[in-house]
Formats: C-alpha cells, sequence, structure tokens
C-alpha cells in the first residue's frame, strides 16, 4: 500500500471541467489518497431535506477510476446557511454573552440538539450512499474540533452543562464540595443555578473553569461520537478518525485517541521559526503514543506558505521535503496537505497548495510530485513502529488547570514547558514517548514529568511505584499542588511527592517578567528564569543551589533515591544548556542511549522497524552540509546505488534526508 500521499479535495470550487485534469494532475504527483467533501454540506444539501449528491457520485466515481482512495469527509464542518437561518439557537455564544455569527465556518454550538440532529441526518445519507463504493477507505468526520469555536456559553450549552453536572456529582452537596463554593458565598442550593463561567466581575470560580473545559471537551467529543455512531452502524468496516491539532487546548487528544481508528494530525511547521521541528517533533511523538505506536497520519500540512501567520513566507526549498519525511521518521504512515488545488477565491486564496495559481510549471508543483515518487519508491515503510526508553508525561487535565487565573504566576505556559523538558531529549538523538500519567510506565528507564500541576493522589502512587521499582524520574517545578478540583493537597508542597523527591518546598518565588536568577553546582552552572521556590531537603541532596536572588543559597536541582530508583527535581525552569546537562545525567543513569552516537547538531535519527526490516531515518534540519557516521553499514533508500550497495557513512546536504536500511544478503 505505501505511505499514503494527497491532500483535501474541494471539488466544489471548481466547474466540472477541471476534475478530469486534477485526475490527471494527481497521478501526475503520486497523489494515493485525497480526503473530500469537507466543506460540502451547503452543495449537498442546499435546501433542507433537499438532498444532491449526484455531483459528490461523479467525484467519487472519477476518484475511484483514478484508484485514489477516499479518506471521506462527513461534511459538518460548515453548517449551511439556510441552517442557522432557521435555527439561530445552534449559533455559539462567547463567555461575553455575545453570539458569533455566520460567515466564517465553526459557527454551531457543540451541545446544541439541533446541529447534532442535522449533522446526524447527513451523515446517514452520505454513509447510506456511499457504502461499498470503491473510492471510500476511511472517514474523517468533522474537520479540527474546537479550533474556531473551542467552547460554547450559551444557554444550550448551559442546560448540557448542567445535565454533566449532575452526572459527575450526583448530588448539590458533592458539587459544592468540589467546587469549595463555600468561598465568596458561592454555595449551590440547586443545579438549575449553575451557569457556565461567563464573563465575570473577577475571576470565576477556578473549579467551575476546569470543569467547563472538561465538558467543553466532552461536548465537541459527543458531536463526534454522534457521527461515528451512524458510521459505525452503516459501514461497520471502514476505519473511522478527525484531524486533531497540535498542543490543542480545547482537545484532549488521549481521551479522544479511544475513539479513533487512527490518530490523524494537522500541522503547519513556521518556515519563520528555526526551530518548530522541535515542536513539530514533540506533537509527532505525543500522535505516535497516543495509540501506543500505532502509526498514525499527517492529514495536513501546507505545502509552501499559510494564509493566517501575520506574514507568510513560503517553505525554502527542502523544507517540506524534510519536514514530510520528519513525520514518517516519527511514525506517520499518511502524508496530505492542505489541499489539492489552490482557490481562487475565499479566505485561503493565498494559502499554498499542491497545485498552485502557477499551475504545474512551478517549485512547489515540483516539490509535491517528487515528493510523491520517492515516497512511492519505498513501499514497506508502512507499518512499522518505534520504541523508547523516555517518555515524557502530558496531561490536559493538569494543562487547563494550570493555565487558569489567580495563581502565583500566570506566565507558565503548558507547551512552552513541556517543549523545554523535550528539546534536550529531541537535540541529544534520543526516543521519546508523550504519554498520559495512566500509561504503563514500567517499560521505560527514564520518565520526565514537566511541571505537572495537577496530579491526583492515585497518579502520585504510580510515580512513587515507578521510582520504587527501579525508574529514573524527572520532577519539575510546580507539581503536585492541586487535586482534580484545584484543590491544594494540604499537608505542604508538594504533598502527594514530598517522600518520592525527598523534599518540601515552603514558598513560592515566581521571576518577574526579563528576571534571571544564577544556579550554581558544579556542571549544572547557569542561569534560571520564570519560576523559583524555596525548597527545604528532606532526604534529597541538592546537586545545585541558586547563587543570586533572594533564595541563594537555597536547594534548586536535587536527587533522592527512592527504593530502586531515583526521583530528581529542579525547582526552576533551568537554562536550556542547564536542561540538557541535567537531562543527560539523567539518562547516563538510566542507561538511555541515543538512536546513533556522535550525530552532528542539528540531526535527528529515528528508528522504524517491523518483523524482518529496519529503517533508520536521518533528517538534517541545519543549515550546513554535515556527514554521520554510521556503527555498521546500512544502504541509503533514497540514493541512487546499486541494491546491495552499502555505507558507513552518509553525506546530507542542508536539508538532507536518508533513508537506511539494512543491506541486502
Ligand atoms: C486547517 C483546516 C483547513 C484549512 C487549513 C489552512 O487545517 O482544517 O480547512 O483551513 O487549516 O491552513
Amino acid at each position: 500500500m505505501g505511505i499514503q500521499f494527497g491532500g483535501d479535495y474541494n471539488p466544489e470550487q471548481w466547474p466540472e471541467e477541471v476534475w478530469a485534469e486534477d485526475l490527471k494532475l494527481m497521478k501526475a504527483a503520486h497523489v494515493t489518497m485525497v480526503t473530500a467533501g469537507i466543506f460540502s454540506w451547503a452543495k449537498v444539501e442546499p435546501r433542507p431535506g433537499e438532498w444532491d449528491f449526484g455531483w459528490f457520485d461523479r467525484v467519487m466515481d472519477g476518484l475511484a477510476g483514478a484508484g485514489i482512495a477516499v479518506c471521506l469527509a462527513t461534511m459538518t464542518a460548515s453548517p449551511p446557511p439556510w441552517l442557522s437561518r432557521a435555527h439561530p439557537e445552534i449559533l455559539p455564544e462567547g463567555p461575553d454573552g455575545q453570539r458569533r455569527w455566520p460567515g466564517g465556518r465553526q459557527h454551531y454550538c457543540p451541545s446544541s440538539p439541533v446541529y447534532r440532529a442535522h449533522a446526524v441526518r447527513l451523515v446517514e445519507q452520505l454513509a447510506t450512499r456511499y457504502a461499498g463504493h470503491p473510492a471510500l477507505t476511511m472517514w474523517h468526520v468533522g474537520n479540527e474540533y474546537g479550533c474556531h469555536t473551542r467552547q460554547c456559553f450559551c444557554e444550550v450549552s448551559a442546560d448540557d452543562f448542567r445535565r454533566w453536572l449532575r452526572t459527575r456529582y450526583e448530588s448539590v452537596d458533592a458539587l459544592n464540595a468540589a467546587w469549595s463554593t463555600a468561598f465568596w458565598s458561592q454555595a449551590y442550593g440547586d443545579f438549575d443555578e449553575v451557569l457556565p463561567p461567563r464573563t465575570a466581575p473577577t475571576f470565576p470560580n477556578p473549579a467551575q473553569q476546569l470543569d467547563y473545559l472538561r465538558f467543553g471537551d466532552e461536548a465537541l467529543r459527543a458531536c463526534y461520537l454522534a457521527e461515528k455512531a451512524v458510521l459505525t452502524r452503516l459501514t461497520p468496516e471502514v476505519p473511522i478518525t478527525t484531524n486533531l491539532m497540535p498542543q490543542h487546548k480545547p482537545v484532549d487528544a488521549f481521551a479522544w485517541s479511544a475513539h479513533m481508528d487512527a490518530m490523524a494530525l494537522d500541522f503547519y511547521q513556521d518556515p519563520y521559526a528555526s526551530d518548530d521541528h522541535i515542536r513539530a517533533g514533540y506533537v509527532f511523538d505525543l500522535m505516535r503514543s497516543a495509540r501506543s505506536g500505532q502509526p498514525w497520519m499527517l492529514l495536513e500540512q501546507a505545502p509552501s506558505a499559510v494564509n493566517w501567520r501575520p506574514r507568510n513566507g513560503p517553505k525554502p526549498p527542502g523544507a517540506m521535503r524534510l519536514w514530510s519525511w520528519q513525520a514518517v521518521a516519527q511514525g506517520a504512515d499518511a502524508v496530505l496537505y492542505f489541499q489539492w488545488r489552490q482557490s481562487l477565491g475565499g479566505a485561503e486564496k493565498f494559502h499554498s497548495a499542491m497545485l498552485p495559481h502557477g499551475g504545474t510549471d512551478t517549485r512547489i508543483f515540483r516539490e509535491v510530485a517528487d515528493l510523491g515518487r520517492e515516497l512511492a519508491s519505498l513501499p514497506g515503510i508502512e507499518g512499522t513502529r518505534s520504541r523508547a526508553e523516555v517518555a515524557l508525561l502530558a496531561d490536559w487535565h493538569s494543562w487547563w488547570a494550570l493555565e487558569l487565573d489567580s495563581k502565583p504566576s500566570t506566565a507558565l505556559d503548558h507547551s512552552r514547558i513541556a517543549l523545554d523538558h523535550y528539546r534536550p531529549l529531541f537535540e541529544a538523538g534520543v526516543a521519546c514517548d508523550v504519554v498520559p500519567p495512566q500509561r504503563e510506565l514500567s517499560g521505560y528507564r527514564l520518565v520526565v514529568v514537566p511541571n505537572l500541576y495537577l496530579l491526583t493522589m492515585s497518579g502520585a502512587e504510580r510515580l512513587a511505584a515507578y521510582v520504587r521499582a527501579g525508574g529514573q524520574l524527572l520532577v519539575s517545578f510546580f507539581s503536585g499542588i492541586v487535586d482534580a478540583h484545584d484543590r491544594v493537597h494540604p499537608g505542604g508542597y508538594p504533598a502527594p511527592l514530598r517522600e518520592l523527591l525527598g523534599l518540601r518546598v515552603e514558598e513560592f518565588w515566581p521571576l518577574d517578567a526579563g528576571r534571571s536568577v544564577s544556579v550554581g553546582g558544579g556542571a549544572y552552572t547557569g542561569r534560571a528564569d520564570l519560576w523559583s521556590e524555596a525548597i527545604d531537603l528532606e532526604g534529597a541532596e541538592a546537586l545545585a543551589h541558586f547563587t543570586t536572588g533572594e533564595l541563594a543559597g537555597r536547594p534548586v536541582v536535587t536527587r533522592h533515591t527512592y527504593g530502586q530508583g531515583t526521583a530528581w527535581y529542579a525547582g526552576t525552569r533551568l537554562d536550556a544548556a542547564l536542561m540538557r546537562a541535567l537531562l543527560d545525567d539523567i539518562r547516563a543513569a538510566a542507561g538511555v542511549l541515543p538512536v546513533l552516537p556522535g550525530l552532528p547538531a542539528g540531526v535527528q535519527a529515528t528508528v522504524r522497524e517491523g518483523a524482518d526490516e529496519r529503517y533508520v531515518f536521518l533528517l538534517n534540519h541545519g543549515a550546513e552540509a554535515v556527514e554521520v557516521d554510521l556503527p555498521a553499514p546500512m544502504r541509503d533508500a533514497l540514493a541512487a546505488q546499486d541494491a546491495a550497495g552499502a555505507t558507513g557513512r552518509v553525506a546530507l546536504a542542508a536539508r538532507g534526508v536518508a533513508v537506511l536500511t539494512d543491506p541486502v544478503g
């Protein structure tokens, strides 16, 4: 089958004569799969209950005739104008009570029974009509849930929230206890008194906000699941997915993963950010880990520029190829783009496409077609998997709670802190999984916990059990502070982790914007910013101290032997070099090696393995050509050479890629 290659296909934007050319050029570009129909609702149902699928039949038949697989969208991402006119109550409202009007897309309240009923009706039509169609390969439900309408605060949502709370808490007393409503005279006498956390004179109740984030995620998921139920009933053999977004706060990718047959991601690397491939690395690892190593799909990326950043430069030559191979190297079995043919009108006419305004005689089309050919030349990668000895923990509930207002510092940014911890592992060439706190940890030699503010007692016990059994654990500042309801764990910070870490935190000293302090201790000498805290040792040893600032002389990096393992702690945000030094030492203690020894700076290396084959991917993210020495000769499957040829040294141009396999025979 090979790695799937293609993009979003929006034929309704074009007269039918163009479609034949589309098919011809798709073949020329080695397209194997398109995602079709994402925004076709208004065209297939121009008036309520009046269906016009004839044109879409021809699209599907044409694609089938060309041997192109269709990941068929359920078309529900942008309700048609007649629906919001007939039912304005489907329109979402912001926390300020302001309605969000039609005119863009995703203008629906996720809790709206009217929206859901119309969506389900459409999906029933689609699934009935295209069940068994030779092109139908997968279902693509909705589109980027929560991208524009992250949460809705309308009356319909309020009712749905109250229903959700009744199920969760059963009694209003339990709700009052969980939400600490004794504070500020907020005690409820009845569930009917509860509202969404709308804009209030001051900070709305944090536990209420946290539950609303949970509810919002579940409301979006309920839309997905309502459509999925129809598809499972009518086309049980067709796998189902939806395109998630990277580090997307409203949608808990781990919770969704259980309901997806394959993880799918839209990722738009920023050509102006020199290190965006590291953010990509983190998100790709999360996608692969979410379903325990199952290959995932890069469902959208840009062939070149996007239209939605303030300044939208093209991807320089080779960058699109490199970043596409990065997805494959990190476990993707599909590389698709937004979109096939560049629109002439509408909001995305300056967003690049596989087939640009300039046609086939363009750098973009050539690079796309070359990549299509290259991917097609290497069947066998799909289905292979990677192994990692390091796990980095990520948890949406902690993220939601951390970034609520009224904290010691509102500068703590979950995504940024996660990357601070991921970067040194990526740069050291170490394979890493990104997993939720509930995941079994015993198979990992090292577990990294960046800033897990919300931690349940059972979550803390799992970490302790992991270390007791011999694991190496790094925990960072402001972790283990509150329970699932954003209530501080009693017993001194971080109460659930004190025994494991061998310390207590007496006071938080967040650092002011632009302020940094010095840290000293042998190899651990450098700067720190963002956060500091007053640590008392309770069995741990100090590896480094603050040397300037109010906390000069107090420990900041500690190590504690616990059972058979070791718990390390960092009570600040260490600068990048310090973070690297610390993680290098912890890795050495854990016996975790990089994928390849002696990798030049900027080169990423990963491995995917199947029953009989092994692929080593080398990706040069740097601006200079480099050479990489291999421990044993391998064959570069992308280089023109005789099949049995093998080399012990690989030359990589700037933005160069090599896919190495073991020599034949
Ligand atoms: C998202 C959407 C697409 C398109 C692209 C543009 O990924 O899913 O419909 O708008 O962004 O980058």
